[in-house]
């Protein structure tokens, strides 16, 4: 079986690729986007890797085909008891955000299965 290429966006502590590495299933991370320092830290204590951190704002396509886009964009601005700051396009809000991983998609050439 081919590994499955993937491209963790707000990766976080990896909790995705936990389950993917449960499910045995064969995979190579070509890319790891978090903005959070110790959620990087502790990914690459778990998983081995170096990552530094980064954002999703302004992130420039892998030039390499990606099979599976793992996706967790915040979502505290949607919350019933939160502040209700919505998630509308261009709005600043953190959970806004999941419009950078749709502009990513769209920037794909090739785009994932
Ligand atoms: C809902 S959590 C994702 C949790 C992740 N699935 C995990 O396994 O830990 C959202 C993540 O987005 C990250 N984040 C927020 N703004 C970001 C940005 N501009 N670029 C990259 N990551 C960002 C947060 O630090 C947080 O770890």
């Amino acid at each position: 079986m081919n590994k499955v290429k993937i491209l963790e966006l707000f990766g976080g502590i990896g909790a995705i690729r936990k389950a993917i590495i449960n499910l045995k299933i064969p995979y190579e991370v070509v890319d790891y986007v978090e903005i959070d320092k110790a959620c990087v830290k502790s990914y690459n204590a778990l998983y081995g890797e170096d990552y530094k951190t980064k954002s999703v704002v302004g992130y420039k396509v892998p030039n390499e085909k990606i099979d599976l886009i793992m996706h967790g964009s915040p979502c505290q601005d949607f919350s019933r008891i939160g502040k209700k700051q919505g998630g509308v396009k261009n709005s600043g809000t953190r959970s806004s955000l999941l419009f950078e991983t749709i502009r990513i998609i769209k920037e794909m050439k090739d785009k994932p299965k």
